[in-house]
């Protein structure tokens, strides 16, 4: 959410900041800008709208060559997206230029404050706010200045702040917004992930809350917020820059999707030793497995999909309660916890403002935290007691597709982990699900493969122009139909809703009419022939029913109008499968309507504000 840039060095800075900006702007994509300074003076363009609009606006009005500067690509929270609301934003004087990521809590207050001292405004962003305090404050000294402001600003952000009285520094904190130090040679970076970086250094710091980051060009300084110098330790990117490229694809989501085999068999394959689920590092005991009375899951979005099936798949397997909330509900909730439980995390990003608040809220009550992140290092990965990593690589699409099923893959193991310990799984049981996850790899590949044969393109094309979809399905089919019917509107625009099948006729059904597009989920062997009966009450009252089910139930295609097939697997781990063919229908759906796939509108990767 707002992806932010800086760059001190020998290169020319504005093709740096806007390479940069370009493999930052799934962070945010409503408006974009830079700042440079040179010979003493800051300039600055801005532009409305995506990357493109700023760089036609650097072609009319070419900086001057400059190696230093900042840049931002923006998700609007405070004041709608226009130029003036760009970032960077500016001191009245025009001493320093700002960009921030996050949101500046305090902002009317100290708003009024600089009002009532002189200080005009010329946008509605929190962000300016910061600049003019900066500039107010300023005593030449750029760490000790931002040092007094951070005593005054509440809130999240992660700053990247330039100063024209000093060229040859590039001034950076973070507090609950992510920010990362690129190393390179004569030439030092921030950004707020890893791509931006890739083209010039595979070397990092990781920055924690609270560390003020000076940069030159030769060198980078940190400190504490009492001005203490802090050590750090470098890390090393281990992915190549190609992951972060479309490789012929012409969407992210889709070559994201297209990387779920190969993204599972990273997830699952090092963590099944010699017959054994082996979470290496994990501090979780097999006592406290064993005495663990209730499991808390907390996410937001798809990947709280991904913990409604896990609570599935964990009660049936290790009998021990669990309750799933969205973060941002649970964190506002006042949520009751005991002694024994565990609050398990999960978050692509790592990075997610309600998540990181649910996940502390947890441990500050004595909850011991276990997440389930992609994002190595990231905030939730560093403040939980263990971490069990999706190997997905960068996920760069908005809808999160591989993220997601690597999620699931996790709380499988997790959940046959946790049953081992508790002494409740068979030999002949446990050895079937081992199996069952070998296989998930190459099953996903498989139905990848049906999936793009040109029949759910079809069917893509067919529907379309429909405005109304319903997604049902029961128990684990449900939970699938909640992220598939997200994929959906996410991308497309298309209004869906997932329902609990038995739940229609409880009034949702008065929606159905002739043509009503009725996705019905069927996987789940026990309760097939009641979701069969679902779908004849729709079926009755007009709807166009396409039903995604396993390979052999052939009678399935004797009451819906078109079928998916997915192959047989055990029943609780089929939200791997029957996702698949609607990531894939979803795409087609957004591709046949015109909408940017990778950037839906209204919409930005990694949710760092509340
Ligand atoms: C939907 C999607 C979002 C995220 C949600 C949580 O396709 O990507 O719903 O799942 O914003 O994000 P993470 O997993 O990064 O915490």
């Amino acid at each position: 959410m707002c992806g932010i840039v800086g760059y001190i060095g020998m290169q020319p800075a504005v093709p740096v900041l806007m390479a940069g900006l370009k493999s930052l702007e799934y962070r945010g994509y409503d408006s974009a800008g830079v700042s440079v300074c040179v010979s003493d003076e800051i300039y600055t363009v801005k532009a409305k709208g995506d990357l493109s609009h700023l760089e036609a606006k650097l072609k009319e009005t070419a900086l001057p060559e400059a190696t230093l500067g900042i840049g931002h690509t923006r998700w609007a929270t405070h004041g709608a997206p226009s130029d003036v609301n760009s970032h960077p934003h500016m001191g009245r004087k025009g001493i320093v230029a700002l960009v921030h990521n996050g949101i500046i809590e305090n902002y009317l207050e100290l708003k009024a404050e600089l009002m009532e001292k002189g200080c005009t405004f010329q946008s509605e962003t929190d962000t300016e706010i910061v600049a003019q305090l900066f500039e107010y404050l300023y005593d030449g000294d750029m760490v000790g200045t931002l040092r007094k402001v951070l005593q005054r600003v509440h809130g999240a952000y992660a700053l990247g702040i330039i100063c024209k009285d000093h060229p040859d520094q590039l001034l950076a904190v973070r507090k609950d917004s992510p920010l990362l130090v690129g190393l390179g040679k004569e030439e030092n970076f921030i950004a707020s992930d890893i791509p931006a970086l890739l083209s010039y250094t595979r070397d990092y710091y990781l920055l924690n809350d609270n560390e003020i980051v000076l940069l030159k060009r030769d060198g980078v300084s940190i400190f504490d917020l009492d001005g203490n110098p802090i050590e750090k330790e470098v890390f090393h990117v281990s992915w190549d820059a190609s992951v972060a490229e479309k490789e012929g694809y012409d969407y992210f989501m889709m070559k994201e999707i297209m990387e779920q085999p190969r993204a599972l068999q990273k997830t699952i394959s090092p963590r099944i030793l010699e017959g054994n689920i082996n979470f290496e590092g994990i501090g979780l005991t097999e006592e406290m497995i064993a005495s663990l009375r209730r499991i808390h899951i907390v996410a937001c979005g798809s990947a709280w999909h991904a913990g409604i099936v896990g609570r599935y798949v964990l009660e049936k397997l290790t009998r021990i309660p669990v309750e799933v909330d969205i973060a941002s509900e649970f964190r506002y909730r006042d949520p009751i916890f005991g002694e024994n439980e565990l609050c398990i995390v999960i978050s692509q990003s790592g990075e997610t403002a309600d998540t990181l608040a649910a996940l502390r809220l947890a441990k500050q009550a004595g909850v011991r935290i276990l997440s389930i992140v992609n994002v190595v290092g990231s905030s939730i990965a560093r403040e939980s007691d263990d971490v069990i990593y999706t190997w997905a690589g960068p996920e760069i699409a908005v809808a999160t597709t591989k993220g997601y099923t690597t999620q699931l893959s996790v709380l499988y193991m997790i959940a046959l982990y946790f049953a081992k310990a508790k002494g409740l799984l068979r030999q002949e049981e446990e050895k079937m699900y081992l199996e069952e996850l070998k296989l998930l790899p190459e099953k996903t590949s498989q139905v990848l493969h049906a999936c793009n044969s040109g029949s759910i393109e079809a069917l893509a094309k067919q529907l379309c122009k429909r405005e109304d979809f319903f997604i049902i399905g029961r128990g684990i089919d449900y939970a699938a139909a909640m992220e598939s019917s997200l994929k959906l509107k996410e991308i497309s625009y298309i209004h869906s809703e997932a329902y609990a099948a038995g739940e229609l006729k409880h009034g949702t059904i008065s929606l159905i009419e002739e043509g009503t597009p009725v996705i019905a989920i069927a996987t789940q062997s026990t309760l097939l022939e009641k979701l069969v009966s679902n779908i004849k009450e729709v079926k009755a009252r007009g709807a166009y029913v396409i039903a995604i089910t396993e390979e052999g139930n052939s009678f399935v295609a004797d009451v819906a109008d078109e079928v998916i097939y997915i192959p047989k697997a055990t029943d609780l781990f089929t939200a791997s499968y029957n996702v698949l063919p609607m990531q894939i229908f979803a795409y087609h759906v957004a591709v046949a309507r015109g909408c940017n796939v990778d950037k839906p509108r209204n919409l930005a990767k990694s949710v760092t504000v509340e």
